[in-house]
């Protein structure tokens, strides 16, 4: 677009309309590409654009504003980390939890790809380290930016945290020139761990529960300092972009070369027996390893089998992990305290005489509901088996010395909650769990569900964590989640509190402020709903796509008979209990007075609908005879990733066939309803279409 010759052509007027061009089109690109996961022209057409911009504001420097987007690339919010949007989405892994699974694993993409009669599918088996995943990106071979895995699609900037993990190179030599993305794990060896808790325990800081943990609050510092001096670790487990050889065997070999930690466990194998030979030595060797691992991961190792394979939901359909078994010990059961949840349920935790398990340190444990309790028969001063797996909360497994004389009566579970007002506690009929009948009344339940609505997959209010919303509600500041947004005219008691300062106090209300704004989904995930999570808000807020739309549908479905009932009951995974969890929630009138105040005060913006530009998306296609290039489970998985329907029957509604050699009677049925039929190869033609 722009070359020597131009440039010294152009006047500043003319150079003001081409910057303006060039800034509106990457503003409309970049939304496209980061705001709907949909772009609208290749990565290079868009680097060229960006270019372009760069070279102008060189030649005329008035107009590199601030308001021009090479000022907003990058630029970090003046709070929390910026947002960076993964070029490919970062996957979590299917589990394999017995050799059947490992052997189906690898029956299914013989399947997939065809190749029953050849059975030549080699893989790589490599532990699974428990840490958290990160993505590294070179240019040139020098590091430039790093990111968390964050929703998978959307991660954090930490790129300088980063640069002090050891095992993460600032300089690759003998890469490929231009971009290359580096995946993998960053963690903390359990010697590491256990010296941090000592020297935390010694200064009073925050005690980790394990090294995954560790490695996660260490490496999430704004204050990278902090990081700096923790004692981070990496290994490189794939590589995401850039010019790649055609296996992930190669590929590990080439980041050793270039000078990435990648772990020496790591072997190839052709055969699922192989597989499970590399498993129980990694499951004899797990208590030598100074790091802590929850499986072993097994990948097709050609790289254009895995791109044929792809994923389905979150997870690749080339690789799956291997679950090792969870680490158990000993110890005593000294207490059991009850915990009020933000719907007020009541979960009985034990306290139990600190131990070690798999090299952690263990001191509570999860003992789930009172039925789990009366089973074991657990009871207060017994010698309790705790194990420990990865993220989950420790667990009792079973009591011993259960025939002991001198055992403590049996544990009876609360008739009122913990909480300074003593409220009745219920069980209803077919329910598992007990909880407290003080609703939004009851001290306990108000404050997890403040904490439920500023935590980070809700308004993620930064600033606002669970100490202060604690204190916050003790002294009345806030009672309830809109509450929080009336903190600005309570500017003067914030200030008066101890700890509190200029600085501290505005970047709190600055926090607050940026969250007037919302989107739906988060904002009904905020509400905490009993069984409304994250992937449940977003059907949610899909279906109904505005919040006053929403309202009016939840109060129409109040009757159980009406239709408005009927459409939310039949909405793709809420089913009927989510649905009057929901009209429960919404028949409570301190709820109804709540959302009140929050449409009062907040922007709840419509849900982005998934849009797809794919010439298929919506339609109903059905595959019939013979395909010889793709196999039928790959033509179906490819079809659905284009928003298609796939069916076995074709009918009236039927939009598309695809009908390859030996067609009979769906290919007759289908002319005779005048339906597009089209071959394999122009199938294939169409699926590859889309693809750019
Ligand atoms: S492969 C698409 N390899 O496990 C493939 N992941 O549940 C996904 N992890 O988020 C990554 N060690 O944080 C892979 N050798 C390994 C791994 C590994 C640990 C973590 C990673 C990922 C999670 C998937």
């Amino acid at each position: 677009m722009s070359d020597s010759q131009d440039k010294v052509e152009l006047t500043l007027a003319q150079a003001k309309a081409k910057h303006n061009f060039l800034a509106v089109e990457i503003r409309l690109h970049a939304k496209a590409y980061y705001g709907s996961d949909d772009p609208t022209i290749t990565d290079t057409q868009y680097d060229a654009l960006f270019k372009d911009l760069l070279s102008l504001e060189a030649d005329f420097p008035e107009l590199a504003t601030q308001d021009s987007p090479s000022a907003e690339v990058g630029a970090a919010p003046s709070s929390g980390f910026a947002k960076i949007t993964h070029r490919h989405p970062m996957l979590s892994l299917a589990n394999a939890l017995n050799p059947q699974d490992v052997s189906d694993f690898s029956g299914r993409i013989d399947r997939f790809l065809g190749l029953e009669e050849t059975r030549q599918l080699a893989f790589v088996a490599e532990p699974k380290i428990d840490g958290l995943s990160a993505s590294l990106i070179y240019q040139d071979g020098l590091y430039v930016q790093g990111a968390t895995r964050g929703d998978g699609r959307v991660g954090e900037d930490i790129t300088k945290n980063l640069k002090s993990v050891a095992g993460i190179a600032h300089q690759l030599t003998g890469t490929p020139a231009g971009r290359v993305e580096i995946r993998g794990e960053v963690y903390m060896a359990k010697s590491d761990f256990l010296a941090l808790n000592a020297h935390q325990a010694e200064i009073g800081g925050k005690i980790f529960a394990n090294p995954r943990n560790a490695a996660a609050g260490s490496l999430r510092q704004l204050d990278i300092s902090i990081t700096a001096s923790r004692p981070l670790r990496f290994f490189a487990y794939a590589q995401a972009d850039g010019p790649l050889p055609p296996t992930h065997w190669e590929t590990l070999a080439q980041m050793r070369q270039w000078g990435l930690a990648v772990n020496e466990l790591t072997q190839r194998c052709d055969t699922v027996e192989a597989l499970l030979d590399v498993y129980n030595g990694i499951l004899q060797a797990r208590a030598t390893l100074d790091y802590e691992i929850d499986g072993v991961v097994y990948k097709v190792d050609r790289l254009d089998y895995q791109n044929r394979l792809g994923a389905v939901a979150r997870a690749p359909r080339w690789a799956i992990a291997h679950k090792l078994p969870a680490e158990q010990a000993e110890t005593q059961l000294t207490k059991i305290d009850i915990q009020v949840g933000r719907t007020g349920a009541l979960t009985p935790v034990a306290r139990l005489d600190p131990v070690s398990v798999g090299g952690v340190v263990v001191a509570n444990a999860t003992l789930h509901n009172e039925d789990e309790i009366a089973r074991k028969d657990i009871r207060v001063g017994d010698r309790v088996v705790i194990q420990r797996a990865g993220d989950v909360i420790p667990q009792i497994v079973s009591v011993l010395d259960q025939s002991r004389s001198d055992r403590n009566a049996p544990w009876q579970p609360p008739t009122t909650c913990p909480c300074p007002l003593k409220t009745p506690t219920a069980r209803d009929e077919g329910e598992a769990v007990r909880r407290c009948t003080g609703d939004l009344d009851c001290p306990f339940q108000a404050v997890e569900r403040l904490k439920h609505f500023v935590s980070r997959g809700a308004f993620d209010i930064e600033g606002l964590g669970a100490t202060n919303v604690e204190t916050f509600y003790e002294d009345g500041l806030i009672k309830t989640p809109a509450d929080i947004f009336d903190l600005a005219e309570r500017r003067d008691e914030l200030l008066a509190r101890e700890g509190w300062g200029n600085t501290s106090v505005d970047n709190l209300l600055a926090a607050i402020e940026a969250r007037r704004e919302i989107g739906f989904e988060r904002f009904i995930y905020a509400l905490g709903i009993r069984h409304i999570g994250q992937a449940s808000a977003r059907l949610l807020a899909q279906h109904y796509a505005e919040n006053d739309q929403w309202r009016g549908a939840m109060d129409a479905a109040q009757d159980r008979e009406g239709a408005a009932y009927l459409e939310l009951e039949s909405i793709d995974g809420i089913g009927p209990a989510m649905a009057n969890d929901i009209l429960a929630y919404m028949s409570v009138k301190k709820n109804r007075n709540e959302l009140d105040r929050h449409g009062q005060k907040l922007t709840i913006l419509a849900a982005q609908l998934p849009t797809s530009s794919s010439p298929i998306s919506g339609k109903v296609i059905v595959f019939t005879g013979t395909l010889e290039k793709m196999t039928r489970p790959e033509a179906k998985a490819k079809a659905q990733s284009m928003g298609a329907k796939v069916s076995d029957s074709v009918s009236k509604k039927t939009d598309l066939i695809v009908a390859g050699p030996g067609a009979g009677s769906k290919r007759k049925k289908a002319e005779a309803l005048g339906i597009e039929i089209i071959d394999e190869d122009a199938w294939i033609t169409l699926a590859n279409a889309t693809l750019n």
